[in-house]
Formats: C-alpha cells, structure tokens, sequence
C-alpha cells in the first residue's frame, strides 16, 4: 500500500464516529486503486481496521459492488432474479457468451468487457435488466445488446437509459 492511499484511508476512518462503519468505503478506496478487491486488499482492510481478515471477507462477500476478479472496463451486470429469468435473462446471457464471448465472473481478453449474474436490480418492471458501469438498460434483447456493446466497443460510453 502506498503512503498516499494509507493516509486516505485513514482519513476516511477519522471521518466516522465508530472506525468500523468505515470499512466498506475504505474497501471502495482499495477496490477503485486494485481493480478489485485482491487478497492484499482484504489483510490491508483488516489491519487498517483491526479485523481478522475472515470478518474483513465476510463483509467482501455480503455485497455484490465489491469485486474479486478483475473487471472489463465496461462491468455488465445482468440481473439473475425471478421477472428477468422469465423475460429471457438467461437467453440474453446465452447469447453474450455465443457472440461476445463473455462468460460471468471473468473479463473478456482484450479487458472491454466483464460480465456478472446479479440479484434483483429493481428495476423488475422493465426485465430483463442489466447495469454496465452501473447504468441501467431495461428490456434488453439479444439484437439491442449487440446495439449496446457494439456501440460500447466502438468508443461510447456507458450513458444507460432513462425510464
Ligand atoms: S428481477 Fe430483474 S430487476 Fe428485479
């Protein structure tokens, strides 16, 4: 860890009342420096923290924002919950490993994309959902995620869409 990243996190821990309330910020910090949240990551987060790492990495594992694996540099999250399965969720994830050659939980070789199955986005009303770098694209089909990442590819950004 970098003397400028250890006194960051140090003054996100001053920032809170209890210094454990800080952990999942400090995780933000490491995960946004790392890539992701690395197994250096979780035992600098326990010591700064005075944890165990096995406290460190049950918090890691509770939430779906924090990474193990490194990340393409457009994230796809598609929502693995009831309304999105029964809209053809899994499809579209059939056809993003076919034409694209994404598989969840790992990047793609060329580090553009990632993809990842996720709980509920709430956003059950317009399924199948997903986010790319947090941004929504609600009734997606296998053709308009072609449009989505094809424009991706090409140099957009991850803008979403607005309902
Ligand atoms: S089930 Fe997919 S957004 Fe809720």
């Amino acid at each position: 860890m970098t003397e400028a990243l250890r006194q960051h996190c140090e003054s996100i821990k001053a920032a809170y009342p209890e210094a454990q309330s800080a952990l999942i910020p400090i995780l933000h910090a490491l995960q946004d420096t790392y890539g992701y949240v690395t197994p250096q990551a979780v035992e600098e987060a326990a010591e700064l923290m005075a944890m165990t790492p096995a406290e460190v990495e049950g918090v890691v594992s509770f939430y779906t924002l924090f990474h193990r694996q490194a990340k393409g540099r457009f994230h796809i999250q598609v929502c693995d919950n009831l309304s999105c399965r029964l809209r053809g969720a899994d499809q579209l994830v059939a056809h993003l490993a076919e034409r694209w050659r994404l598989e969840p939980g790992a990047a793609s070789p060329d580090g553009l994309f990632s993809l990842e199955r996720v709980e509920c986005l709430a956003a059950c009303g317009y399924a199948p959902v997903a986010q790319v770098n947090l941004r929504y694209y609600y009734h997606l089909t296998p053709e308009k995620a072609d449009q989505v990442l094809g424009g991706l590819a090409d140099g957009e950004e991850a803008r979403g869409e607005r309902i």
